[in-house]
């Protein structure tokens, strides 16, 4: 069932489009990553859903319960819906204890003492800040202050947690390690999460489904298998993992890429919409191109650098080139080596 529900959530800033006729539900306990170049409309989306921006169009819902609504003007104000929220920049106040910044939105709500003590015991335990309780947030590392700004989104018990690059002033060891926080906070605490992100490992890594945002216009939603292994554009393919991309002249029988004509192997060819265009983009992962001495789209090695296990090659095919991944374990060929590539697993799209 749809927690928070999203539809055409629209909003201009003057003539710009910040979102465009959005819809996203996000389930229960579900963690929901928007993913997108900066300027795409990610914080404005999360700003609506948390209430502090108002909609030129659409609504929003959580459960039962309307959020916003432009057609029948209703808005609930932010501290009545029950979200916490996390912003990059580290907003934590330096003239309160540790303490007394997580326990504040629940004075705000004006609990009881025990209860807000508890409360607020509970969220520094949990983010391992209680031994730091009465100092001042200054005294921590960026990390720190990061989780204090986690305790106190999480003292409030919230149904959802907005998180708005919450992670990305941090170095990136404690990135990492502060994803694994999020994801243990949420399997302990069962909220949904709208994490924002432009960083597509991260966004990967935590959440269930991945929505790809790009000028305010959702591009694709799925798991973060479906959008790496199921690109719906070039623009997501590109955006999600490394690429490469091939410009080919289409014709029913063959390709021609680079002034060499190619009949087309089994199963590589494009749609056939594609095909009637005359011509397409040949896009592969590096992963998954593989070498072959005889056939394959010709090319020659211009450089090769070792990435550990994986070893990275550049091929010149024509005036292209193209990044090729392979285990170091099997041997590869040569810098100056006459190549062949193989794309077993190939995407096309239209040439824009
Ligand atoms: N308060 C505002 N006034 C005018 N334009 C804004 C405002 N907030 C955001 N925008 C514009 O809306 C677009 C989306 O911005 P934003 O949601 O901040 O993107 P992101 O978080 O994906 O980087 C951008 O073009 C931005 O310049
Ligand atoms: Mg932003």
């Amino acid at each position: 069932m749809a927690y928070i529900e999203l539809n055409q959530v629209t909003k201009r800033f003057g003539s710009v489009t910040a979102v465009d006729r959005l819809d996203l539900q996000i389930a229960k306990g579900e963690c929901v990553a928007m993913l997108g170049p900066s300027g795409c409309g990610k914080t404005t989306t999360l700003r609506m859903v948390a209430g502090f921006e108002d909609l030129d169009d659409g609504e929003i819902r959580a459960g039962e319960t309307l959020l916003s609504s432009k057609r029948e003007k209703y808005y609930l104000p932010p501290e009545q819906r029950n979200f916490g929220m996390v912003f990059q920049a580290f907003a934590v106040w330096p003239h309160l204890s540790v303490f007394e910044n997580v326990a504040f939105p629940l004075r705000i709500r004006k609990l009881p003492k025990a209860e807000i003590i508890a409360r607020t015991e509970e969220a520094l335990k949990h983010t391992n800040l209680l031994q730091f309780a009465a100092g001042s947030p200054d005294d921590l590392s960026g990390g720190g202050k990061q989780r204090v700004a986690l305790a106190r989104a999480l003292a409030i018990r919230p149904d959802v947690m907005l998180l708005d690059e919450p992670l990305s002033s941090l170095d990136p060891h404690f990135r990492e390690e502060m994803r694994f926080e999020i994801k243990d906070l949420q399997r302990r605490f069962g909220f949904s999460i709208l994490y924002v992100t432009h960083d597509q490992s991260e966004a990967m890594a935590l959440s269930d489904r991945i929505l790809v945002m790009r000028a305010g216009v959702v591009q694709q939603v799925g798991t973060p298998l479906e959008v790496y292994g199921s690109p719906a554009n070039r623009f997501v393919f590109e955006f999600i993992g490394l690429s490469c991309f091939l410009k080919a002249g289409l014709t029913p029988s063959g390709m021609q890429i680079a002034g060499n004509d190619y009949a087309w192997p089994n199963g590589i060819a494009p749609s056939t919409e594609i095909i009637a265009s005359g011509r397409g983009l040949l896009a592969a992962r590096p992963t998954e191109i593989d070498f072959v001495g005889e056939g394959g789209v010709r090319g020659h090695v211009i450089s090769k650098a070792y990435l550990g296990e994986t070893i990275d090659y550049r091929v010149m095919v024509g005036e292209t080139e193209v990044r090729v991944q392979k285990t170091r374990r099997v041997p590869g060929p040569a810098v100056g080596q006459s190549i062949g590539l193989n794309f077993p697993h190939p995407h096309w799209y239209p040439v824009d």
